[in-house]
């Protein structure tokens, strides 16, 4: 059979406009994306086309928490990849049970669901706290949320999500959710009832802009739970998986949630997502109840169980350049008057400014730091745990000079 000549075109002689129209004609326009094309990534670093290295501070807004191109994930990835990809869940492999295993370990929950992204995570655990709910009442389906918080793009993450501008296009949505401020204990003890079926929140507070809540309030919501025969759900999807330096971010308050929801850095890098439950939560979605085809594959649970391995190592690692890092970013408050405050946890930072973000971060990329902006005021910087403190200071020398440059 003759076959047609493949045309082999050289990667190198792409460039960012062509890259930039054939998206233009071709892709979904949903995103508005920064002026970079990343051809290769290595550490904390990405390069573009030209070859140009930029500090990467935001790790695929968390994903790549290892950084890039990380020994021991590349081997497991490559050996995994020869040996078997994807199984399904009509059968075993030996990983997702050894997966969830430590998962469980790690966070005094008892079961996994492993699904693909974080919003797929989110949404098992929906489907939970409704199933439990309705197990006990057909009037305790009500959730209570919080304002500002976000939990992923699908109709039931959309529903709990606390922008009105992301759940508008899309209501009527799960129209049976309070919504509370963050750290308003009075508030959130007014807004659950007997009705309640599962509260959600995120103990700390992405894309809001870098917020943890109060120990104090996390442990009411807790005690507010346990009071009504509520789920309490939290979505550790951003802060979860060492990003805090704590295996879970909830570990800070002492409390136990009902259901923990995780995913971005968990494969490092591969889509994975996991729901752990408590044996009760875990009752309420028995067999047949939820599914998934390629969640919890071979490949994304071996990486996955090598990333937790390092994880673990790097946790003092996290905790210390993480206050480095912090340090650094309060010097740069004082000396310019846009930043209002630093938040942070572990490394987990917003930078609160009294102007847009955009323009800042689009200066600091051109000075070769890439760091990401939320809710337009906030620069939101996730580095990879490997971080080291001279890089650390590096990106507080870039964005010095941006801001600088700004005046
Ligand atoms: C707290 C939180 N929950 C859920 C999600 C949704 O995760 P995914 O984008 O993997 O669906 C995100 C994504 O940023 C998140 O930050």
């Amino acid at each position: 059979m003759n076959r047609p000549a493949v045309k082999v075109r050289n990667m190198h002689t792409t460039s960012m406009e062509s890259v930039q129209q054939k998206e233009s004609r071709c892709l979904l326009q949903n995103y508005s994306r920064y002026p970079l094309v990343v051809e290769s990534a290595s550490g904390c670093y990405v390069f573009d086309l030209d070859g140009k290295r930029y500090l990467d501070m935001i790790s695929g807004i968390g994903v790549n928490a290892l950084g890039h191109g990380h020994p021991r994930i590349a081997a497991a990835l490559a050996e995994q990849a020869a040996r078997c990809l994807h199984t399904s869940n009509l059968v075993y492999h030996r990983y997702q049970g050894a997966l969830a295993e430590r998962l469980c370990a790690m966070s005094g929950l008892d079961r996994v669901f492993f699904s693909n992204s974080g919003g797929e995570a989110m949404e098992c655990a929906l489907k939970a706290v409704r199933a439990h709910g309705r197990g006990l009442s057909e009037r305790k389906i009500r959730l209570v949320a919080l304002e500002s918080s976000f939990h992923g793009r699908s109709f039931g993450a959309l529903a709990v999500t606390g922008h009105p501008e992301y759940r508008r296009p899309f209501e009527p949505l799960y129209p049976e959710v309070t919504f509370v401020q963050p750290n308003d204990e009075d508030g959130l003890a007014a807004a659950v009832s007997e009705d309640t079926a599962g509260i959600i929140l995120e103990p700390v507070m992405g894309e809001a802009g870098v917020y943890p809540l109060d120990d104090g309030f996390l442990r009411r919501a807790r005690e507010l739970a346990d009071r009504h025969n509520a789920l309490l759900v939290a979505d550790e999807v951003q802060c979860g998986l060492g990003r805090t330096g704590r295996p879970f971010a909830f570990q800070w308050s002492g409390i136990r949630p009902d259901l923990v929801v995780a995913a971005k850095p968990l494969a490092a890098g591969l889509p994975l997502g996991a729901t752990l439950f408590t044996e009760k939560a875990a009752l309420s979605l028995p067999a047949g109840a939820h599914g998934t085809t390629c969640g919890g594959g071979p490949l994304a649970c071996r990486v996955a169980l090598e990333f937790l391995a390092v994880m673990e190592e790097l946790l003092p690692h996290i905790r210390e350049v993480g206050g480095v890092l912090r340090e650094g970013l309060e010097s740069l408050a004082g000396r310019h008057r846009v930043i209002t405050g630093v938040r942070s946890k572990g490394l987990m930072f917003g930078l609160q400014l009294s102007v847009p973000g955009r323009p800042i971060l689009l200066r600091a990329l051109e000075l070769g730091l890439w760091l990401n902006c939320t809710h337009e005021t906030v620069l939101r910087m996730l580095p990879p745990y490997i971080l080291t403190r001279e890089q650390a200071g590096e990106a507080v020398e870039i964005l010095d000079r941006a801001l600088t440059d700004l005046n």
